[in-house]
């Protein structure tokens, strides 16, 4: 298969639904007469994902017949895989008083007018329905079931605008939206770029399988998830600073690009690696990284679900390739980072640390070994640890 020049955007077109001056003008003469609800903060993330293309070719909180077709079958009505609903759900008593075929006013938490609802439909679902095919499970331990439990009956629907895009309030620097993620690419020659998404501190693990997967592509497009998360994973501005010690030390400037991705976390395993890997595809990324229980939570996903999720699709429907990876660890025998497929060792010669672990140990007062972590991400660990408590 050819690699064309530019990897198009999941549907053919990166959509951009950012008000223009004039269509700005026109919603705040009109702001204080719209009736208004207010964005959680997936919401509001998700209205931005929207509005900056990231979530193309969405334009805006899914209809009934899109929102059926994703839930069951991961694909969205005309047939495009999308794994993921993306919808805005109130209570029945607010749907009531809203009318299909009006403008509604998007306030965020602190009652600022951020985006538009061009509203084209009100419909209930079923939120057991969506849990189970979703999610694999509709207890609420599941954070990412939990949201759905906790959130409004009603799903609103219809095409957004967001007022102004504004600067990220932390990482400016790193708010690197799709078109233009896509300029620096092509600016720096990159054909293949291989994304990368976490939602934790980098350790060693990550690094092996980002620098395996850049030997045989051109660019690394480093893209933690900075929107909501649940409430004991490390916060974003934490990781960010780990990301920028990595970035100073221990990767070629050359070759890798970090940016933000404002996307909330889901936890939907399997069903987020393939929403995962549509955003940085928007993103203009060829290739993206699944490794060992991508955007799990628990035990509710099998280790290697997330990689043969993209089975279920025929060869070049996705149009980003997986590049799959095998739980790494570091092998004592051989003394670097390695899979069960690289490294001869007895599963007593491997140094495997989990998130929770680190967490446990850094709340000791200990640091996590230079096998887990470089030393300098390790101290930035328990120093961010330390100040919080
Ligand atoms: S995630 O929820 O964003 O997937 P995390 O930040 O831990 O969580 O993982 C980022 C990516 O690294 C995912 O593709 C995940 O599968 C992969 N990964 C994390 N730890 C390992 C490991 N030890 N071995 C292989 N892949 C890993």
């Amino acid at each position: 298969m050819s690699i064309p020049q530019e990897i198009p955007p999941h549907g053919g077109h990166l959509i951009n639904r950012i008000a223009t001056d004039a269509e700005r003008q026109e919603f705040l003469a009109q702001g204080d007469r719209l009736l208004r609800i207010q964005l959680d903060d997936r919401a509001l993330s998700d209205l931005e994902m929207i509005a900056i293309g990231g979530f193309s070719p969405l334009m805006g909180f899914m209809e009934s017949k899109d929102y059926e077709t994703v839930v069951t079958d991961m694909r969205l009505a005309n047939g495009l895989p999308w794994s993921i609903p993306v919808t805005l759900s109130v209570s029945e008593e607010t749907a009531n008083s809203l009318k299909e075929g009006t403008w509604i006013r998007l306030d965020d938490k602190q009652g600022r007018f951020v985006g538009i609802l061009e509203l084209t439909q009100k419909y209930r679902y079923s939120k057991a329905h969506e849990a189970i095919n979703v999610y694999k499970t509709d207890t609420t331990k599941h954070p990412g079931v939990k949201v759905i439990y906790d959130q409004g009956e009603v799903n609103l629907a219809g095409p957004v605008w967001l007022l102004q895009r504004e600067d990220h309030p932390l990482f400016p620097k790193y708010q690197i939206d799709p078109a233009a993620s896509r300029a620096q690419f092509k600016e720096r020659g990159w054909k293949t770029i291989v994304g990368f998404q976490t939602r934790n501190p980098i350790h060693r693990a990550h690094e092996y399988i980002q620098k395996c997967a850049l030997e045989t592509v051109d660019g690394l497009f480093l893209h933690p998830l900075v929107g909501a998360t649940k409430s004991d994973d490390i916060p974003a501005d934490v990781r960010m600073r780990c990301y920028e010690i990595m970035m100073e030390h221990y990767f070629p400037q050359n070759r890798v690009i970090l940016a933000i991705n404002p996307s909330a976390m889901r936890y939907a395993g399997p069903r987020e690696a393939i929403f995962h890997a549509i955003v940085r595809k928007n993103y203009g990324c060829t290739h993206f990284i699944v490794g060992r229980d991508h955007a799990g939570v628990g035990d509710y996903y099998g280790t290697y679900d997330a990689q043969h999720i993209f089975d279920e699709f025929e060869p070049g429907e996705m149009g980003i390739q997986p590049m799959k990876f095998e739980h790494a660890f570091y092998c004592t025998r051989t003394q670097q980072m390695a899979t069960t497929k690289t490294s001869p060792s007895k599963p007593e010669e491997r140094v495997h640390l989990s998130g929770t672990k680190v967490r446990e140990m850094l709340r000791r007062g200990e640091l996590p070994p230079p096998q887990f972590s470089r030393p300098e991400v390790a101290a930035e660990l328990s120093r961010a640890m330390q100040a919080k408590s």
